[in-house]
């Protein structure tokens, strides 16, 4: 037996449900756990009411961010995720391209749970932030 979960069963909060209004999304810049050191990982989050959804900010044309302008993330009347660059439509709940240069393609989904308000990441591991490392460091103390 042992007290540590599996990676899949991890848990990270980001954000509270109430930092992203609904129908809104927020960009955040997240580091993954290579095994070799941390590779950056930008991720947006959709807040839909009490759904949340999660991609990798990374539109499957070219590469980009879709976000051209900070936490942009909607096409106008607000009903889609859209690329900046080329203007390519994204379905919301899905990720799918549904209009534009990367059509039939789609954003790479992130898991994401609600765990008491919190919009938390699974499945994945993330590089602990220095504020986790200090709290970490202070509470050392084990001998092996
Ligand atoms: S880079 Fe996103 S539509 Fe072209």
């Amino acid at each position: 037996m042992t007290d540590t979960p599996p990676d899949d069963a991890i848990a990270y909060a980001i954000c509270s449900m109430s930092d992203i209004p609904s129908r809104r999304a927020m960009g955040f810049e997240l580091a993954l756990d290579g095994g070799d050191g941390p590779r950056p990982w930008p991720i947006i989050v959709v807040r839909w009411g009490r759904q949340v959804f999660g991609y990798v900010n990374r539109c499957p044309h070219h590469g980009v961010n879709l976000d051209w302008e900070r936490n942009q993330f909607f096409n106008q009347d607000g009903t889609r995720l859209m690329c900046g660059k080329h203007g390519s439509l994204f379905d919301l709940a899905t990720g799918q391209c549904v209009d534009g240069p990367c059509k039939g393609s789609g954003l790479t989904p992130v898991p994401l749970t609600v765990l008491d308000d919190d919009i938390c990441v699974t499945g994945v591991t993330l590089v602990a932030d220095d504020e986790d490392d200090a709290d970490a460091a202070s509470g050392s103390g084990e001998e092996e």
